[in-house]
């Protein structure tokens, strides 16, 4: 584990060397997958961007990238029900292959509605390629097509996901240990 912010962690998760090794192997997949077809991956902000970024320099294809902001969890550890776009792509996805890239599937909430709006916009085929997968948290079906690693339901923090809009840039996946709740 790193020194930083050791005193919040109480355990490592998803370690610097493991999300390498995940960025690589997805980066690999996609790279076949995508092979020949116009992409565009789509970050979902703020969670998705140090993984997007990883991801995408393991991906061997010409690619568009552009962003999507939700409305969020406003601060809490729990998912709100509304989801609205705060921040909207720019780039054309009409007959293009969307990819959108989330920090983790929880509830699927989130994805579900993203997925509801984008379908109305002429992309040639949409999937989701997030890197942490909590399937024990399903308020709806959905099961993505590129997964890092699927965890416990537990709050995690750092590589993108915050508590609070802290940890963000911790290089690791961690478990906050329990008085940073307090
Ligand atoms: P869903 O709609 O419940 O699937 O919510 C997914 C979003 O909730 C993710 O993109 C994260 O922004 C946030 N989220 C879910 N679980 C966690 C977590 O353990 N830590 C930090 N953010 C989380
Ligand atoms: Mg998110």
């Amino acid at each position: 584990m790193t020194d930083r912010y050791d005193d919040i962690v109480k355990k490592v998760l998803v370690s610097e060397e493991e999300i390498a090794e995940i960025t690589k192997r997805l980066g690999k997949i996609i790279s076949t997958d995508y092979a020949g077809k116009e992409l565009v991956l789509v970050g979902m902000l703020k969670g998705a961007m140090p993984f997007m970024m990883d991801l995408a320099k393991n991906i061997t294809l010409p690619l568009e990238m552009d962003f999507i902001q939700t409305s969020s969890y406003h601060g809490g550890t729990s998912s709100s029900t509304a989801v609205m776009f705060k921040k909207d792509i720019d780039t054309n996805v009409l007959d293009k292959h969307v990819l959108l890239v989330d920090d983790v599937v929880d509830t699927a909430k989130t994805i579900t509605k993203v997925l509801e709006i984008f379908k109305g916009r002429g992309a040639a085929s949409i999937e989701l390629c997030c890197l942490l997968d909590k399937p024990e948290g399903r308020v709806v079906p959905y099961e993505a097509k590129y997964v890092g690693k699927v965890i416990p339901n537990e709050f995690v923090i750092g590589y993108g996901l915050d508590y609070n809009e802290l940890y963000r840039n911790l290089p690791y996946v961690g478990v906050v240990k329990d008085e940073v709740y307090k």
